[in-house]
């Protein structure tokens, strides 16, 4: 039965040029949101960017432009590089858009309203890297940089108000906050008293933001602005129809250093605003040089538009998906990069379409042979490629997207491996019919696993599906016509020659 699924990405802070850490999460929001598709659901995917605040100010101000104009010359490069990674999202939004502005005056107007919001005056250490006051605690373990001691009258949000029904709600949604180690994580936090939320700077100290609606001395911290992007652009507040049909969002894919953020100021924020909360939060682990996280300060991230120039954009989406365990770090080597092209992309599925395309044309007239009578061997492989769909359909379903992965390449090594003990070449001289039969179970059997791994590489695998003449997108068996005639072609992955 279809669905809706409606999916999103963080909103990415246009201090800096996309890198690695950004491309993951919006590929995998699209390999995520291209599954759903050819599930039939409707789908929704939102991505975008967060350009007020201090970070972006600051950024903007080195650059010696006004915080707008460095915006909307960053922005334009995370959309070419969303186009060359193929990205196909539903929406994308910037925080400095009137749409988005007027629904967030309006949040915090209805906040306010509730008596969810009161003015305080507050002493107490500020990181600027963080955006933020954070606790003594905090402060004392040295692991904040830029931080100074502050004092000032500002906004505060009640989050402290709902503790225990945020509390209660984790306990009783399982699948809420995902993995389970980060559900605990945050229950281990709220084991603490919550403080109430500091959601205003004094435009006379940080003007780059959305102003107050109930103090023009005022904007509105970046975090209550940039979380409303998740409502505003479903149509909370401007379009009722829209909004109902797609809220609550399936899942907020966010990477784990955001968690708090997300699971603690957002759904507080809409427990306020008497909204559902999201059905899943998914915090991903990061994507580590050695032993460290890649980022900007460290000087060690991966630009993926040079891997793409240099292997592909399919490769890159592979690697990615593969090597990457939902929720656990991973280590980024061109050395695992080279590897995993060379075996299951080059050896495996290249491969496999060499053989089955090489051998039709020599022996078979360059047509797809017809299968005639399956043996128990063709009756085992058929059964294990239908089973495929509803095994990945529900890995997916389950935000194991390395899993699916892998089990869609297991299958290619089973027609691999199908291919060489039956060896239709030989077959060819002795027991044509045979040879036939051979030959169109691997092609379906390679159709159909193109299919399923189209959501993670589109390109190459609708080349498959070209090369194979194959019509329809349906993977069930016996989508491949016999007689029809294959397309010639280079090889789909060419080895990486390592010097
Ligand atoms: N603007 C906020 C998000 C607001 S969402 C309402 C923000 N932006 S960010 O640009 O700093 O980072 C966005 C995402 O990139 C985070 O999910 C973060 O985990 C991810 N990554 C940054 N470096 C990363 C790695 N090295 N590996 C994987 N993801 C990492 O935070």
């Amino acid at each position: 039965m279809s669905s809706k699924f409606f999916v999103t990405t963080p909103i990415y802070y246009v201090n800096d040029a996309p890198h690695i850490g950004h491309a993951y999460t919006t590929i995998l929001a699209d390999v995520l949101a291209r599954f759903h598709r050819i599930a039939g659901d409707e789908v929704f995917f939102l991505t975008g960017l967060d350009e007020h605040g201090q970070k972006v100010k600051q950024a903007a101000e080195k650059r010696n432009l006004t915080p707008q104009a460095h915006c909307d010359d960053l922005a334009p490069r995370f959309l070419s590089l969303w186009q060359k990674l193929d990205i196909r999202f539903d929406d994308f939004i910037r925080t400095t858009q009137e749409r988005h502005k007027k629904i967030v005056q309006l949040a915090l107007q209805k906040v306010y309203d509730k008596g969810d919001i009161y003015v305080d005056e507050y002493e107490g250490w500020y990181s600027i890297a963080e955006e933020r006051f954070i606790t003594d605690t905090e402060h004392s373990s040295g692991q904040f940089r830029d931080v100074k001691k502050l004092k000032e009258k500002n906004y505060f949000f009640k989050m402290s108000k709902y503790q225990q029904r945020l509390i209660d709600y984790i306990e009783s949604n399982p699948v809420f906050i995902r993995p389970e180690h980060r559900k605990n994580e945050m229950l281990g936090f709220l084991r603490q008293p919550l403080g109430d939320l500091c959601i205003s700077r004094p435009k006379a100290r940080m003007d780059w933001g959305i102003e107050i609606p109930f103090d023009k001395d005022y904007v509105t911290y970046v975090w209550f602005d940039a979380l409303v992007n998740y409502i505003s652009v479903p149509g909370y507040g401007s379009d009722g129809v829209r909004f109902k049909k797609w809220w609550p969002a399936n899942v907020h894919l966010i990477g784990k250093d955001i968690l708090t953020t997300h699971s603690i100021y957002w759904t507080t924020m809409l427990f306020s605003l008497e909204l559902p909360l999201p059905k899943t939060i998914f915090a991903h682990g990061w994507w580590l040089m050695g032993q460290t996280k890649m980022s900007k300060s460290l000087g060690n991230v991966v630009n993926p538009l040079d891997l793409v120039e240099q292997y592909g954009v399919d490769a890159v989406r592979y690697y990615l998906m593969r090597e990457m365990v939902l929720g656990l770090d991973a280590n980024f080597t061109p050395d695992s990069f080279i590897k995993s092209y060379n075996s299951d992309l080059a050896n495996d599925f290249g491969n496999l379409l060499n053989r089955v395309s090489g051998l039709i044309a020599k022996n078979h007239g360059g047509k797809i042979p017809d299968p005639g009578v399956l043996t128990t061997v063709e009756e085992e492989i058929k059964s294990q490629a239908n089973a495929l769909v509803g095994k990945v359909t529900q890995l997916i379903s389950a935000y194991q997207v390395q899993e699916a992965v892998v089990s869609i390449m297991e299958l290619v090594r089973i027609l691999n491996k199908y291919m060489e003990t039956q060896a239709p070449w030989k077959l060819a001289k002795i027991d044509f019919k045979a040879a036939e039969r051979v030959l169109y179970t691997a092609a379906e059997g390679l159709r159909i696993v193109s299919i399923m791994l189209s959501p993670v590489m589109p390109n190459k695998t609708a080349a498959v599906l070209d090369i194979l003449g194959s019509v329809g997108r349906s993977p069930v068996w016996g989508g491949l016509k016999p007689a029809t005639v294959l397309k010639t072609h280079e090889p789909l992955f060419p080895r990486i020659e390592v010097k």
